[in-house]
């Protein structure tokens, strides 16, 4: 499973990235908002961090609109992702750009209608957020599942990238259910490293080395 990570702090993408834990980045207006900085700017300094794709999202509700910015965007660099909305006009930019050979990431997916007619509309990634769906009491890793066998039913090339995971739970889930990739923030990648019989265990040899009196270096 590749991870995106879902986020504009460059300095966190620059540290994750330096021990091969970036495969690519996400973006979208609120994390661009939280950056505090301008979109363009901040951008093309993720892309100059990682090849993997980078999701920059469109803003405009009109595909025409969406269209004009998806190609602006696309400029940036190669490794641009336009995201645009599961609209009807999000599908149509959809169809247009990923007609142009741009990388397309169709985002607020919450059924498996809405990821199969993006398939059909030619998306590169669909991204189903998962933990939208549990705030309010649905199942989002069910969505994940589903969307899984409806596209190996079909053959859909269509990357499913698992999107607001907000626990080490959601991973765990998504690898095993079979997610492409998964997209979430920093913090909750730091945090799959961690585990309280690690520190348990480590505490426990800290205090038994120190008592050897013995020293590697
Ligand atoms: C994905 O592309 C979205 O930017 C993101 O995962 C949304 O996560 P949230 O629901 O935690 O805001």
């Amino acid at each position: 499973m590749k991870f995106f990570v879902d986020s504009a702090d460059v300095d966190a993408i620059r540290e994750l990235h330096d021990f091969g834990m970036v495969d690519g980045v996400t973006t979208n207006p609120s994390i661009i908002l939280k950056s505090g900085r301008d979109i363009m700017e901040v951008t093309r300094e993720i892309c100059s961090i990682t090849d993997g794709p980078v999701s920059a999202e469109v803003v405009s509700l009109k595909a025409d609109e969406m269209i004009a910015e998806g190609r602006k965007l696309a400029e940036i660099a190669p490794n641009i992702t336009v995201k645009v909305p599961l609209t009807w006009d999000g599908l149509k930019a959809c169809k247009v750009l990923s007609g142009e050979g741009k990388m397309v990431n169709v985002t607020l997916c919450f059924s498996v209608n809405q990821a199969l007619i993006a398939a059909k509309a030619g998306a590169t990634f669909i991204s189903p957020f998962i933990g939208r769906l549990d705030d309010i009491n649905l199942d989002g890793m069910e969505l994940i599942s589903d969307i899984r066998q409806v596209y190996d039913n079909y053959g859909f090339e269509t990357q499913i990238l698992a999107a607001s995971v907000r626990s080490a739970n959601h991973v765990t889930q998504c690898a095993l259910v079979g997610a492409d990739v998964m997209t979430a923030p920093p913090s909750v990648i730091k945090g799959l490293a961690s585990h309280v019989l690690t520190d348990k265990g480590l505490d426990q040899f800290v205090k038994d080395w120190a008592k050897t009196g013995q020293k590697i270096l």
